[in-house]
């Protein structure tokens, strides 16, 4: 499914909504260089992503959102720390009352709150962000994230699940609003009915993705 046709269904689904109106665990995966000093210095990658439990497009009610699922294996296979961005009012678990409040908040330029602390960014030199796409972007509590945390000269590689229009306008939005970060462009992106059901396409997807990433 495209973009448009993803639109034009989530449009029928919506009713109402129209289209104008619409604990950290210890990392391994670790590469040294030589600060000024000669000391040897850690940089360290860490996966941060929000996803979405509820009702959601294409896969019925879930327990556990399809980018959790996608950064839970990139975890698995890099042995990476993860961390959680959690939303302090929850987003509505009814799909339809969810997108209309996604796209409220987008056209909004909205902030959301999110919980707890963010985790100690300093030795991390690259940053798995994953979220779904929420209306061909990032969602806005990802932007808060981002304008709290201390990320400028750290490397972003985006994953993203979506059902149809992909990660690229997600990430160049990003990139866009945040030029002192080096972000990656070619990110994954899995669909997210696939990242629910299938594990084994999530676990080759992710290989592939990493190998690339390490050339
Ligand atoms: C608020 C909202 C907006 C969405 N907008 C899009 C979209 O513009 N394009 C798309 O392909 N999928 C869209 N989707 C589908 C999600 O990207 C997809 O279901 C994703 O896998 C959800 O990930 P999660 O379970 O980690 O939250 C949207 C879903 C929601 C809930």
């Amino acid at each position: 499914m495209n973009r448009r046709e993803f639109i034009r269904n989530v449009s029928a689904a919506a009713g109402a909504v129209t289209l104008g109106n619409i604990g950290c665990t210890r990392n391994t995966n670790t590469s040294n260089t030589n600060n000024n000093k000669g000391e040897e210095k850690v940089h360290k990658s860490m996966i941060i992503y929000f996803s979405h439990a509820g009702e959601n497009y294409s896969v019925g009610f879930i327990t556990e959102g399809n980018t959790a699922k996608v950064a839970k294996e990139i975890a698995a296979q890099t042995g990476t720390e993860i961390w959680e961005l959690k939303e302090k009012e929850p987003y509505p678990e009814k799909y339809t009352t969810c997108i209309e409040l996604a796209k409220q908040e987008l056209e909004a330029k909205a902030r959301p709150e999110f919980v707890g602390e963010i985790p100690d960014l300093s030795e991390v030199g690259t940053i798995y962000l994953g979220y779904p796409n929420w209306w061909s972007a990032a969602p806005m509590i990802i932007y808060s994230f981002l304008d709290a945390a201390q990320i400028d000269g750290k490397t972003i590689l985006p994953f993203c699940t979506h059902e149809g229009s992909g990660l690229g306008s997600t990430a160049r939005k990003l990139a866009a609003a945040y030029p002192k970060v080096k972000f990656e462009l070619k990110g994954l992106e899995l669909f997210g009915h696939v990242a629910q059901n299938e594990p084994e396409e999530v676990t080759a997807a992710v290989t592939k993705w990493l190998e690339q990433m390490e050339k």
